[in-house]
């Protein structure tokens, strides 16, 4: 199989990396703009095979025609968060980078599965599906494997258990406002909610919803460690077809009372791409943040729209 990796950034080379090191693929080809940065990132990634024993193949070039006959690709192009943005402020920029690489990509990969990374997140997502014109079970977008890890990883902590024992949900958009649910939340099969007190595991929520924010104003930038290896652990349920559950981004149509958006859900992922959404029952409690949430996206929607039409 054959992953495209669009932009040569600091996400985009770790998700190469990532998949690469996983030696599940023949093939991955890392493109960018930039002369030089995707060659250079790619080769420094091959050399590193005798040491972490992989085969996969890693090509860096900037011609889309490198890319032809990919089964997956990855779209981290646009720009990162500054300190004292938030993602939304990305929009106008990264819709013309993200419908950019999208148009030039698909002619040659009529068939692949495209998983969106950038900024805002949501709406990325639905700007590559409208670009693409991909059936929508084959775009989706990466937010909630990360977003998840970052809640995981905070509850591990908390504990001081294994985060291979954590379990958890989370839905909505990847914005400030997404929604873990503790309620769907494991230890060890124990519900976390019986482990941590209210007001601890508040304040946890409340750290996972702004984790991308904390980060970059530790860093200047946004991170790029635990996207890059969410996205690429998204291409390997794809890969290895293995139903893995995980939330995604993905395109709702009535789902959770959602119609025509994309946004933050369980999926489960195979080699068709999202094959099914799953849905669980929300109290009225949860279903208010993630409506809150959905407003959100929405009115990205419409301000790209707005966007447009001006
Ligand atoms: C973050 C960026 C990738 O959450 O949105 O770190």
């Amino acid at each position: 199989m054959k992953v495209t990796v669009v932009g040569a950034g600091n996400v985009g080379a770790t998700v190469a990396e990532c998949v690469a090191r996983k030696d599940m693929v023949g093939e991955v080809v890392l493109i960018d703009i930039v002369e030089g940065l995707p060659q250079g990132k790619a080769l420094d990634i091959q050399e590193s095979a005798p040491i972490h024993d992989f085969d996969t193949r890693v090509v860096g070039t900037n011609d889309y025609k490198d890319t032809a006959g990919s089964d997956i690709c990855v779209i981290t192009a646009g720009s990162p968060r500054k300190p004292g943005m938030s993602r939304d402020d990305l929009l106008t920029i990264n819709t013309k980078i993200v419908r950019s690489v999208t148009e030039q990509f698909i002619p040659t990969s009529p068939n692949a599965i495209i998983i969106v990374v950038s900024n805002p997140l949501d709406l990325m997502t639905y700007v590559a599906y409208m670009a693409s014109g991909f059936p929508s079970k084959r775009v989706m977008g990466m937010a909630g494997v990360l977003d998840t890890a970052r809640y995981r990883a905070f509850i591990a902590m908390e504990l001081g258990v294994s985060v291979r024992d954590i379990r958890a949900l989370l839905m909505g958009g990847h914005g400030d406002d997404m929604v873990p649910l503790p309620r769907y939340t494991s230890v060890g099969g124990i519900p976390v909610t019986e482990l941590i007190a209210s007001e601890r595991l508040d304040a946890i929520v409340q750290r996972t919803k702004t984790g991308g924010g904390e980060l970059v104003k530790l860093m200047g930038t946004s991170a790029w460690y635990a996207p890059g290896a969410a996205a690429a652990e998204m291409v390997e349920a794809i890969v290895k077809n293995s139903g893995r559950v995980i939330p995604a981004a993905v395109w709702l149509t009535g789902q959770y009372g959602l119609d025509g958006l994309f946004i933050g859900a369980p999926a489960r992922l195979g080699s068709g791409g999202v094959e099914e959404v799953v849905q669980v029952d929300l109290n009225a409690d949860e279903m208010a943040l993630l409506n809150e949430s959905a407003e959100h996206v929405r009115a990205n929607v419409a301000a790209l729209e707005r966007l447009e039409s001006a």
